[in-house]
């Protein structure tokens, strides 16, 4: 491999310049391995943030990250292999329903998953309120449970692109995680190495998302797809509501609980549509077009895939969830229309009461949460039940509803419907 030296590639891509295949395939190792500092990688992301990078750039910034590690292989199983990835949002488990209701129809679907940071939750999180519930698995195991199954939730491993786990602790402490370049290339390195044999993205836009506007979300689609099509993975788009929370809940058991309800035929209606909608967009890429998705959560079918998905990994399925020792509702102030429900306020409040953690490894509790009892266009009398609070610890009340007072705006007059698919980005 041709050596460069790291203070020349900063300074080109400050001054604005692409940067060539054999300087990022360098820098890219180089790194992982610790011959480039964290203080020079630091360096060049925030120059990738303010300058970008060309497509041609952002491919082969994916490739030499999936370099850096280990590649998995699907081909052997009997069924085709789809996997779905959110850029992450506060309520979203629609993960949880969506691999069993896939599975459903011999479509194959492995989901690594990963843990939360911040506001917005972790799939692994959320599993393991769910007693005995076991997120590690080997290559062996998950492959045995994809053959016999068809849906795996497990941690993606160690192995898996390496040098964006070391990047992306960087970025997470340099203000340089939401850089299209960067989180494109970080998320397709993971999916390709992951060796699925289609995706399909949940681009989440709004005040909860990395992507505040719809703009910036198509941008960060459009790239990712188009990184898909380049390496071979027919990959498509959907941007989804983040304004509000998705669902009824933000916090780990409250939402494994709302996951339970929507695979028994009931649960929120926004989150059952985006779990049908998703689960069609997968089925289209692995070419079953003439299925009735919704017919599967009704009848059971997604929710014994769950079941045996859930038991294969040591869970009890039929166990009770972990409840808060406390709890505390909070209700209108005055009778009005709800028209707007800050997503990122009920993520911040939720992490604020023990659902999510500051820094990688810190714990959590399973129990936290808020309970979400009014959406967008609903109308409420003064008095009656807005949110419900759920910790271990009642010392973190205060701030929480604090944060969910800001959360809230109530109007006389009925805000336009909320929507909750903003576009489709097929390539
Ligand atoms: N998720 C990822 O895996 N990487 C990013 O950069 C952002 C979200």
């Amino acid at each position: 491999m041709t050596r460069f030296t790291a203070v020349d590639i900063i300074h080109q891509k400050r001054a604005g310049q692409p940067l060539s295949a054999a300087q990022i395939d360098w820098i890219v190792h180089a790194f992982t391995t610790g011959e480039v500092a964290d203080e020079q990688m630091a360096a060049l992301a925030m120059a990738i943030y303010f300058q970008g990078m060309e497509i041609a750039e952002i491919a082969q910034w994916t490739s030499a990250m999936i370099a850096s590690g280990d590649t998995m292989d699907f081909s052997t199983l009997e069924n085709p292999t789809v996997d779905k990835h959110s850029t992450g949002g506060v309520g979203d488990n629609i993960t949880l329903m969506l691999a069993p209701l896939v599975a459903v129809f011999d479509v194959a679907v492995p989901q690594l998953s990963g843990r939360g940071l911040g506001h917005t939750g972790g799939t692994l999180d959320k599993l393991e309120a769910i007693p005995g519930w076991r997120a590690t698995l080997t290559t062996a195991e998950m492959l045995t449970q994809l053959g016999q199954i068809g849906a795996v939730i497990c941690a993606a491993g160690a192995g898996l692109a390496p040098a964006d786990k070391k990047l992306y602790a960087l970025r997470d402490i340099t203000g340089t995680v939401d850089a299209v370049a960067l989180i494109a290339s970080s998320i397709m390195s993971k999916k390709i190495a992951e060796g699925t044999g289609a995706l399909v993205l949940d681009v989440k836009v709004g005040a909860g998302a990395f992507m505040k506007t719809p703009e910036r979300a198509r941008e960060l689609a459009e790239t990712m797809c188009e990184l898909g099509r380049q390496a071979n993975l027919p990959t498509t788009a959907l941007l989804t509501d983040m304004s509000q929370p998705l669902g009824s809940a933000a916090g780990n058991a409250l939402e494994v609980a709302t996951a339970v309800e929507i695979l028994a035929g009931g649960g929120p209606a926004d989150t059952r549509q985006l779990t049908i909608e998703l689960a069609q967009e997968m089925l289209r890429l692995a070419g079953k077009t003439d299925v009735d998705v919704a017919a599967a959560l009704d009848d059971g079918r997604a929710m014994d895939k769950w079941r045996a998905m859930i038991a294969a990994q040591g869970g009890d399925a039929d166990a009770p969830l972990p409840k808060a020792r406390h709890r505390h509702t909070i209700t209108a102030p005055t009778s009005g229309y709800i028209s707007q429900l800050d997503a990122l306020a009920v993520g911040e409040a939720a992490w604020r009461l023990g659902a999510g953690r500051a820094k990688p490894g810190d714990a959590i509790q399973a129990e936290a949460g808020v309970q979400i009892h009014a959406k967008v266009g609903d109308y409420l009398r003064a008095g009656s039940a807005l949110f419900t609070l759920h910790t271990q610890t009642p010392e973190r009340f205060e701030s929480a509803i604090a944060r969910l007072h800001e959360a809230v705006n109530i109007t006389d007059t009925a805000p336009p419907p909320a929507v909750l698919i903003h576009e489709r980005i097929r390539r």
